[in-house]
């Protein structure tokens, strides 16, 4: 019995049942809980009838093509081409090659059984140069991959701007007319694309394409700026956001939902205790305070700019109602997190460390937290309430060596993806407001600096031949698409 829909689920599930084995509840969990229905044993960890599975990429990483039907030069063109900046020198000049063969990406989403794919549109295939003329050629090509889509029976979700900046846009994210730039072309995907795609997401992972790419130099365009110009950027960053949901709003067809999808970095309890709970709330909320914060509460708060002082973001009128502006959904994309505990410090809490040891995957940066998934979307629920929440991205990079049968038996991928979707069980229990997940990644692709180094896909990419086979993680996924429950 999986059938059952959204409203019988806190019921049918035995969520006091959960929640305690899990390690507690919140109040949404008990004011959700009763006693377990009969028949609620046999389900296991089910999800609601309308829960949406999905798989995730991005354009730069998988499409190639790139000089294509009039696409126009990016950031990430300029930076893989940049002898000694990508591992083995990888670029996305071919990468899955999806520009040519998205029919196939298509069949291996309907094969999987996925219900949603989300993937994002180079604004350079429609606005070369970043804004002006629009170019029909690229518009065409996301035409027939949501068309193709929506044939197959998968719902589109579009992601406006992962990470892909027109190098035509001079003084990139440095200068206040990209966010300006950006909001236009939003507005013209929504005003071409809404009769059929009804959900868009402005802008993917803001630390990444600001302080990563502007302050540690190790994404595109790869500077290192000082604190008062980082800070800067990040509030172009967040203002593009806003004036997108504006545009995106102003010319999108009735029913559209808007969000984003963020990179908030996530605290866990280190106990589960009130304390360290309100303590993680804390972290969460100042940690994230130029970005999701900043997006929730339409202000910069105060802890942040008393600590930038001089260093602070220049603001003009009408910015932070514009960041601010209200979201039909949130995004979370969640690989790890740290540990907080409360701490007689000044902010009232503490960040562990992660550990030489700790447990990783293949990517160094990618220490493995499950929890994560049950807490991002608790702390975000508790703290700003949105209407709906998606998890945007989850996976991780694995070993995957290739077995003499060609497959790749990746069962330290399936251990992370079934601990992780364990907790966010958990928080669909509890009653969190979580509509979906997208896996990352539908397939091996082009990692950013890392180049294809380190695999996230479920399907694994023969890059001399193209050739895309499932991985074991991909017969897991199908199996738990079908059965509707943890497997
Ligand atoms: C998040 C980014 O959005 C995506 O582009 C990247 O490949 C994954 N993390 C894995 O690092």
């Amino acid at each position: 019995m999986t059938g059952f829909n959204r409203r019988q689920f806190g019921k049918g599930i035995g969520a006091a049942a959960l929640g305690a084995a899990l390690g507690g509840q919140s109040a949404t969990a008990q004011a959700l809980a009763t006693a377990p229905t009969a028949g609620a044993a046999a389900d296991g960890l089910a999800f609601p009838s309308d829960f949406l599975w999905g798989c995730a990429t991005a354009a730069y990483q998988i499409e190639g093509g790139v000089k294509e039907d009039g696409r126009g030069e990016t950031v990430w063109d300029v930076y893989a081409h940049t002898p000694g900046k990508t591992t083995d020198g990888g670029t996305g000049d071919v990468a899955c090659d999806s520009y040519h063969r998205y029919q196939e990406d298509i069949a291996l989403l309907k094969a999987l059984g996925a219900k949603s794919y989300r993937f994002s549109v180079a604004w350079s295939r429609i606005f070369p140069s970043g804004k002006g003329k629009p170019n029909q050629k690229g518009l065409d090509y996301y035409n027939r991959l949501v068309d193709g889509l929506l044939a197959a029976g998968i719902e589109p979700h579009m992601t406006l701007f992962h990470w892909d900046l027109p190098t035509g846009l001079q003084g990139g994210w440095q200068s206040r007319d990209t966010a300006y730039a950006f909001a236009d072309y939003a507005g013209f995907m929504a005003g071409k694309m809404s009769d059929r795609v009804k959900h868009f997401m402005t802008v993917n992972e803001l630390r990444c394409f600001t302080d990563l790419a502007y302050w540690n130099g190790n994404k595109a365009p790869a500077l290192r700026l000082p604190m008062d110009q980082v800070n800067q950027v990040r509030h172009h960053g967040v203002l593009a956001h806003g004036l997108g949901v504006q545009a995106i709003r102003a010319h999108a067809k009735a029913g559209t939902q808007v969000g984003l999808a963020d990179n908030a970095t996530i605290f866990v309890p280190a106990i589960e205790t009130p304390e360290h709970i309100e303590a993680t709330k804390k972290a969460m909320r100042e940690e994230n305070a130029m970005f999701l914060t900043a997006i929730m509460e339409g202000r910069y708060i105060d802890s942040y700019l008393a600590a930038q002082g001089k260093d602070a973001p220049k603001v003009q009128a009408g910015d932070m109602k514009a960041i601010g502006s209200p979201l039909d959904f949130v995004s979370l994309n969640v690989y790890t997190s740290n540990t907080v505990r409360a701490a007689d410090t000044a902010s009232g809490y503490e960040i562990l460390p992660h550990l030489a040891n700790s447990p990783r995957m293949a990517s160094p940066w990618l220490n493995v937290t499950p929890e994560a998934l049950y807490w991002s979307i608790r702390t975000v629920s508790e703290l700003w309430k949105p209407k709906k929440l998606y998890i945007s991205e989850n996976g991780c990079s694995a070993d995957d060596p290739v077995a003499q049968d060609g497959k790749v038996y990746d069962a330290d991928r399936v251990m992370y993806l079934r601990n992780y979707i364990t907790h966010m069980h958990r928080a669909v229990s509890e009653g969190y407001p979580i509509q979906g997940y997208f896996l990352w990644s539908l397939m091996d692709n082009f990692e950013w600096e890392d180049g294809y180094t380190k695999l996230f896909g479920i399907h694994h990419v023969d890059f001399q031949t193209q050739k895309r086979t499932p991985k074991l993680s991909a017969d897991w996924y199908r199996e738990l698409i079908k059965a509707n429950k943890l497997v």
